[in-house]
């Protein structure tokens, strides 16, 4: 793969608290994530993905190490608004309507497009063009109408379900055409189907908005049926202890799960998972 990585984590260690109770969140994680892959995270809990997520945003500094967005640190490409991140909880103000709530940040960071094109100016060829053949700001309106919220978007958060709310979060994350879109467990507290069907509509704008994604999951069905690559995590030190390409074809609607290609995916990352549990090398 050639160009500037999407996301790059080099010799990274974080380590939170001091003396004999510090805890070693992320030791030595090397990670490359090239532009336009659906990465994800998944490794039990305490191993270190939302650190490592974090970091990735430009929320926390590695104790050591480097962290690169499209070549550039994570602090710039944050203020370049080239990082999305949809929190596990979906924070939405509860006094504007869905629409207004996902257009907010198009209104409030006018001048991040000029940032993102010095940065832009900064990066590889191939990069500099995905951003110049894109316009900045995409039709919230018909995002929200693909998102299956065009009935609710004059609504108040308050008004509408969970999983809409869900939905209106990670809508308003591709607002600003993250380059790089960074999720943490989204989907986590919904039911089998919505989460299914939030699944499809999540590679719909990927596939569409060619942005990068770094996911994580505690499902292995979910990782398998998402990613390019899955990425398990052991704990204590966190750190990562395997890296799965997913060569299923796309696009991977419900008929996936009918396909034993996609079970032998899900059994392989279930057995390092268990050793990731049990402290096994891999
Ligand atoms: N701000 C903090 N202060 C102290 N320790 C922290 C802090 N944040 C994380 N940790 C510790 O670092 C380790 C990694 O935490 P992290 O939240 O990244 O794990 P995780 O893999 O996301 O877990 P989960 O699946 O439960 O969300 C854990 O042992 C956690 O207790
Ligand atoms: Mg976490």
């Amino acid at each position: 793969m050639t160009g500037t990585p999407a996301l790059e984590l080099r010799s990274v260690h974080r380590v939170y608290g001091f003396g004999p109770s510090a805890t070693n969140a992320l030791d030595d994680v090397d990670l490359t994530v090239p532009s336009g892959r659906f990465v994800s995270l998944i490794g039990p809990s305490g191993c270190g993905k939302s650190t490592l997520l974090r970091l990735a945003a430009g929320l926390e500094r590695p104790d050591r190490g480097e962290v690169r967005v499209h070549g550039v640190p994570p602090a710039q490409a944050c203020a370049a608004k080239m990082i999305g991140l949809v929190p596990q909880s979906p924070a939405l103000l509860p006094w504007l309507s869905v629409l207004r709530n996902v257009t907010l940040p198009q209104k409030i960071n006018k001048g991040s497009a000029r940032r993102r094109e010095r940065i832009a100016g900064l990066a590889e060829h191939e990069f500099v063009q995905s951003v110049q053949s894109t316009p900045s700001v995409p039709d919230m309106r018909e995002l929200l109408v693909k998102a299956g919220l065009g009935e609710a978007m004059h609504k108040l958060p308050a008004e509408i379900s969970g999983g809409m709310r869900q939905r209106a979060a990670i809508v308003r994350a591709f607002g600003l055409r993250p380059d790089v879109l960074v999720m943490d467990e989204p989907f986590s507290a919904l039911d089998e189907f919505t989460r299914e069907s939030l699944q499809d509509q999540l590679l719909d704008l990927w596939d569409e908005l060619k942005t990068t994604v770094l996911f994580v999951t505690h499902s292995v069905s979910e990782a398998v049926r998402l990613s390019d690559t899955v990425v398990v995590m052991a704990p204590r030190p966190g750190r990562i202890v395997d890296v799965i390409d997913v060569d299923l074809p796309r696009p991977r609607g419900d008929r996936l799960f009918g396909e034993r290609r996609f079970h032998e995916y899900e059994d392989l990352i279930r057995d390092r998972l268990r050793r990731a549990w049990r402290g096994e090398a891999a």
